[in-house]
């Protein structure tokens, strides 16, 4: 399973970086905007590109701001001139709950990596992973990544933590079953280190967490207090070595 950093914070990615905690990075217009971002969609692509730099070849996922196909389409193809390691994020439906599929499958015959998001149901993620996977076998132009972003904490908020593990887990058993290569889940709004605990069993490929939440799995019960115990041990022991 791999990590990506949920974040356009370039401090905080360099962190996990050098810990081998970063396989990629998720970004929307709220988190650069929270990260500092400022300047529109050109301070939002000057941090995309540093971003994509810093993680090369992880991808980093930008989000279209439009939910209307021709505008997204326009959209995507520019952001995905940005860097080889881009993926565009585009919702699984507009605000009315339209699909969004001719976009997506569009922009992936066209070799553009997307990252379909926002998605809570089963029936959402098969139907995103079999147009991608349409779209890939269809094209010469393969995109280098395809995601499907199931959004265990909103699943979480509206039918408990039970429901986000059923669904995310049997949407990985099914692609598992159809062989459907190339095509990698993504876990987002992970809210908590329990989410990474309980969904890091689900199969997924990714989990996409945000560095407040990353920094509390480092944490556990009794850790802290056993390591100032080993060095105090520690220091004893050396001390009477040097006597003996
Ligand atoms: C994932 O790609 C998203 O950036 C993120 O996890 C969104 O989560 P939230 O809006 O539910 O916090």
């Amino acid at each position: 399973m791999k990590i990506f950093i949920d974040s356009a914070d370039l401090e905080e990615i360099k962190k996990y970086l050098k810990m081998g905690l970063c396989q990629g990075v998720t970004t929307n217009p709220t988190i650069c905007l929270k990260c500092g971002v400022k300047g529109g969609i050109e301070g939002v692509k000057k941090r995309t590109i540093e971003i994509a730099d810093l993680i090369y070849p992880y991808p980093v996922s930008a989000e279209v701001t439009s939910d209307k196909v021709e505008e997204i389409i326009k959209q995507a193809r520019e952001y995905s001139k940005w860097a080889d390691n881009v993926a565009i994020k585009v919702t699984i439906t507009d605000r009315e709950g339209k699909s969004l599929l001719p976009a997506i499958y569009q922009l992936t015959k066209e070799g553009i990596s997307i990252n379909v998001t926002a998605m809570t149901t089963f029936n959402q993620a098969i139907l995103a992973a079999r147009a991608l996977k349409s779209a890939r076998d269809e094209t010469r132009r393969k995109p280098r990544y395809s995601f499907i972003s199931i959004f265990g904490g909103r699943i979480s908020e509206e039918q408990g933590v039970e429901r986000a593990f059923k669904v995310i887990k049997s949407v990985r058993e099914w692609l598992d079953l159809h062989k459907f290569e190339g095509i990698e889940i993504i876990v987002g709004s992970v809210r908590s280190p329990e989410n990474v605990e309980y969904w890091a069993r689900t199969g997924a490929h990714i989990l996409t967490i945000p560095p407040h939440v990353l920094l509390k799995c480092f944490l556990g019960a009794r850790t802290k207090e056993t390591v100032l115990q080993f060095l105090t041990d520690a220091q004893k022991a050396m001390k009477e070595l040097e006597e003996k």
